[in-house]
């Protein structure tokens, strides 16, 4: 079975990463983790995956004079491995469209809403606050405009009376940690074939 390389960015825990590094681990998954990428140098994730032997490299934002550096700097250490698929997981830092345009339809989010709706911060928050019986997560693709993008997993939890957003948060994050998976699943059969791309 021919296997795509992931590049996972994180900034943070990193357990949306663990659930797709754990993923990988398994025989029949069709792909492996070539890197993983922190904008954070003290993102715990890095740990987590430096533990599974998985190579991690950090890009600090705040070295960087502006956003065009930080990501040609990115794009360096992506193009320093073999990454079929850029997983943004917990991956706290805006990315502009010159970056995001030459990985286009290989470039997946995770967000802790059904969206379209809760785009941005503070979701569970906003749901609970908006009573809504229903919340979940989403991986989507990725494009120039936070948030949007086709999706390509969606799963439901409910939301509970006396919930706080934290136990919501719990409640989605279990989804969160299946929906990731089965998401790169589903591209790793399209993305066959392609060639690699990057920003100049
Ligand atoms: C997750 O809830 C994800 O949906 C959001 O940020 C959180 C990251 O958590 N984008 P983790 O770092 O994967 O544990």
């Amino acid at each position: 079975m021919r296997k795509i390389g992931l590049g996972i960015l994180i900034s943070g825990r990193g357990s949306n990463m663990d659930a797709l590094i754990r993923a990988c681990e398994q025989p029949d998954f069709p792909a492996f983790v070539s890197v993983v990428i922190s904008n954070r140098p003290d993102a715990p994730g890095l740990k987590k995956a430096e533990g599974r032997g998985i190579a991690t490299s950090v890009v600090d934002h705040e070295k960087y004079p502006d956003r065009a550096d930080f990501e040609k700097n990115l794009q360096k250490i992506l193009d320093a491995h073999p990454v079929d698929l850029i997983c943004l997981a917990g991956f706290m830092r805006i990315l502009g469209a010159a970056f995001i345009r030459p990985w286009e339809g290989r470039i997946i989010n995770i967000h802790p809403s059904l969206l379209p709706d809760y785009k941005g911060l503070q979701t569970h928050e906003r749901v609970i606050a908006d009573e809504k019986k229903e919340s979940g997560c989403t991986v989507h693709h990725v494009i120039p405009a936070m948030d949007e993008g086709s999706v390509i997993v969606q799963k439901k939890v409910p939301v509970l009376a006396g919930d706080t957003p934290a136990m919501l948060a719990a409640r989605v994050l279990e989804k969160e940690h299946e929906a990731y998976p089965e998401a790169v699943r589903i591209l790793a059969g399209k993305l066959k074939g392609r060639q690699k791309v990057g920003i100049a």
